[in-house]
């Protein structure tokens, strides 16, 4: 059977990621989390101090994009692929608040989205990619099988971020998520380069009162019927 593109798009927090892991397993593609690629820079970044008082260093920025070297390999323990930054496993740096409170402005960069586009192009070559973002059904797939765009009210979202910072032991308050998953949504959908937005060709899934089996199993309805 050929294997197709797959491209999840949406808002932060919505569960994009769990969706697209568990479908990617289910139906033995490989699994890209692009958010992860925009955290590492941004990782990078806050190390580098190139934040400054007056906003990103962004000149600085661009001489350093060839030193920032991104990769996946995969974690059969948590059944997902783990992240690396430079050969340093980063998965639990780069999912803290300081992270989330930076990556926005360092995801409108032009030269910083160019780079990581061009690296999701390389790895969806040939299909069998199940790939979550904001501008993969727009942007980096447009020709994708099956686009699937998610969505779901910004208070559910931040409580299910507070949940899953909590489970993991991180500190965690639930005012400041749902500030920060609003800002990133104003920010995600504003920005010049990219803006966040439901492809024509994509079907909309709000899952604010959806259980994850129920998401799941209308995930895989879609896949059948793309792959039909
Ligand atoms: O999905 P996430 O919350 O890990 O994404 C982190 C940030 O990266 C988010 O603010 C939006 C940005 N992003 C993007 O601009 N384009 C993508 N394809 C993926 C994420």
């Amino acid at each position: 059977m050929k294997k197709i593109t797959i491209a999840i798009d949406g808002h932060s927090s919505c569960g994009k990621s769990t969706m697209a892991k568990d479908l990617a397993r289910e139906v033995g593609y490989v699994y890209v989390d692009t958010g992860a690629m925009y955290r590492c820079v941004t990782l990078y970044a806050l190390r580098n101090g190139l934040f400054t008082d007056n906003g990103i260093n962004e000149d600085e920025l661009r001489r350093q994009m060839d030193n920032i070297h991104i990769t996946f390999r995969f974690n059969a323990e948590a059944g997902r692929p783990d992240t690396y930054l430079n050969g340093e496993l980063v998965e639990r740096e780069i999912r803290t608040m300081e992270v989330s409170n930076h990556v926005s402005p360092i995801a409108t960069l032009g030269f910083v989205r160019q780079a990581m586009v061009a690296q999701q192009q390389e790895m969806g070559r040939g299909g069998g990619v199940v790939m979550d973002g904001r501008d993969i059904g727009t942007v980096v797939f447009p020709h994708a099988e099956l686009k699937i765009f998610v969505t779901a009210s910004a208070e559910v979202r931040a409580q299910r971020r507070y949940d899953e910072l909590r489970q993991k032991g991180m500190e965690a308050d639930y005012a400041d998520i749902l500030k920060n998953v609003q800002e990133r949504d104003y920010i995600d959908s504003h920005r010049e380069v990219s803006p966040l937005r439901q492809a024509d060709d994509a079907l909309l899934l709000d899952n604010s009162e959806m259980t994850i089996a129920q998401q799941k199993e209308w995930l895989l309805e879609q896949f059948r019927k793309a792959t039909l």
